[in-house]
């Protein structure tokens, strides 16, 4: 297949899969835990698929390779690139920019610069990938540039764009120096998705007080007869996987053992996270640490276990982060703990679907906290691990899950009081109420998997472009 040009080529800033060196020197790729290539492999299986991403390591240059049936493209990044365009305005612009400015984003014209010289190399490689009319899909934050770009070179494709994570209001957005230029880059797509309606509101708001385009509900006109549609298409896992996994006597064992070893309390309480200040940990931890100190919760009755995956590791705004969450774990902890009694479990680590799985069954309260969110695939995950209907979902109202999970202890992750009710709630529901709320959630989240988010937005990308498009025919 390799050399092969593709029919479906979907252009990421990552490529689905992590490297580990084998004890005897030689590579080995797997697939990256993550929904988004379990969706889409079928299709680009069925089509002579591509992937367009970077490998994850600066200054070197890989030569595409087939991976389970996929075609991976590498896009090499230089060590500068990978501080400018990466770490600076992907990560210190973009990412708190359309987080609410949660940490004030940094504005750099050299970080610019790289964002668009790395967003060009993108389109240039899917520009010599794709076949005549193709299907191209570009991903997120890291890459809005691209669609324009790919057009210019490309007007034969079909090209859709997916933001992962929200899109501001036109009262952050505006902040940004180059606002104009990504509004114009995502408008290379026919069709544009969002996680919420309100995104692609905002979107089609701004290119028409910004840019001037007409617009009409949810379709821009431009000039030249083109349409862009600006939808929204509710992420999603892959629900029955994670079910299945979850039923194995082997996560079933593990999560026993895991209950033992914190020594059985009548509450266990999880969080999960990429260690990232939009995910509200501060909130979460002084909201439990406050129900010990009063005497709300005893201490011999609840664990709070907080998996934070490290994240970016070289983001000042992450560093900040750690340092932070490590001192109030360790206050809480020496405040309230006794010997042989940690109110909180904290675990600066990243761990395999298995046992993440394991720690969903283990846990009776979920807390998903986070201060802003795209989606939050955490809290669909617990509710597909959740086949007993036991087990609480405490969830902020500024996840986009939140749409979708309306049985879930609902909060306002600023109001630490209000996050203390619902954690008391969650913990003393009687079984019945329980079952209610999670019946409902699991009914929901495996009905809308990731399978049904992949098709919804292909087929609108399809269709669309056979309405309103100009294709050329081959
Ligand atoms: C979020 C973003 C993704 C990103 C992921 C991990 O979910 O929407 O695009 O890949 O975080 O972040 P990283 O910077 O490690 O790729």
């Amino acid at each position: 297949m390799a050399g092969s040009l593709a029919e479906f080529v979907v252009i990421a800033n990552r490529l689905p899969v992590d490297r580990f060196i084998e004890p005897g020197g030689g590579t080995t790729w797997r697939t990256s835990p993550g929904g988004l290539v379990t969706a889409l492999e079928p299709v680009m299986r069925r089509k002579g698929g591509a992937w367009i991403g970077w490998h994850g390591a600066p200054d070197e240059k890989l030569k595409p390779f087939d991976h389970d049936g996929v075609r991976l493209v590498p896009v090499p990044l230089s060590g500068q690139e990978v501080r400018e365009y990466y770490e600076g305005f992907s990560n210190g612009t973009l990412w708190p920019l359309y987080h609410d400015v949660i940490a004030p984003p940094e504005f750099h014209r050299e970080w610019w610069d790289s964002y668009v010289t790395v967003n060009r190399r993108f389109a240039e490689k899917a520009a010599r990938v794709a076949r005549r009319n193709a299907t191209v899909w570009v991903q997120d934050y890291q890459l809005q540039l691209v669609p324009a770009m790919l057009r210019d070179l490309r007007p034969d494709l079909r090209i859709g764009f997916f933001l992962h994570i929200p899109f501001p209001p036109r009262e952050l957005f505006s902040q940004l120096p180059w606002r104009r230029q990504i509004l114009e880059g995502l408008m290379g797509a026919d069709l544009v998705g969002f996680q919420l309606p309100g995104a692609a509101q905002n979107f089609v708001r701004l290119v028409r007080e910004r840019v001037g385009h007409k617009t009409h509900r949810d379709t821009v006109y431009l000039p030249d007869g083109r349409t862009v549609l600006a939808r929204s298409y509710p992420i999603s896992i892959d629900a029955a996987g994670f079910e299945e996994l979850a039923r194995t006597d082997a996560v079933e064992a593990r999560a026993k053992e895991i209950r033992q070893s914190l020594g059985d309390p009548k509450h266990v309480l999880l969080g999960i996270d990429r260690l990232d200040y939009t995910k509200g940990l501060r909130q979460r931890l002084r909201a439990f640490g406050e129900l010990i100190t009063e005497g709300s919760v005893d201490v011999d009755d609840a664990v709070f276990v907080q998996v934070a995956t490290p994240s970016r590791e070289r983001v000042d705004q992450y560093r900040l982060l750690r340092d932070d969450i490590d001192r109030l774990v360790g206050r809480i902890n020496g405040d309230v703990g006794r010997i042989g009694q940690q109110p909180i479990t904290y675990l600066h680590a990243s761990y395999p679907r298995e046992e993440m799985a394991a720690l969903y069954r283990a846990a009776d309260v979920m807390v998903v906290t986070p201060l802003r969110d795209g989606m939050n695939l955490v809290a669909k995950e617990y509710v597909a691990c959740r086949y007993d209907d036991c087990g609480s979902l405490v969830l902020s109202e500024f996840a986009g899950a939140a749409a979708e999970l309306r049985s879930a202890y609902r909060v306002n992750p600023y109001d630490i009081n209000g996050v203390k009710t619902a954690l008391l709630d969650a913990m003393r529901a009687d079984d019945r109420e329980t079952a209610r709320r999670m019946k409902a959630m699991r009914k929901h989240v495996l009905e809308h998997d990731i399978d049904h988010w992949a098709s919804a937005f292909i087929d609108e990308l399809t269709a669309s472009r056979e309405k309103h498009g100009k294709r050329t025919r081959p």
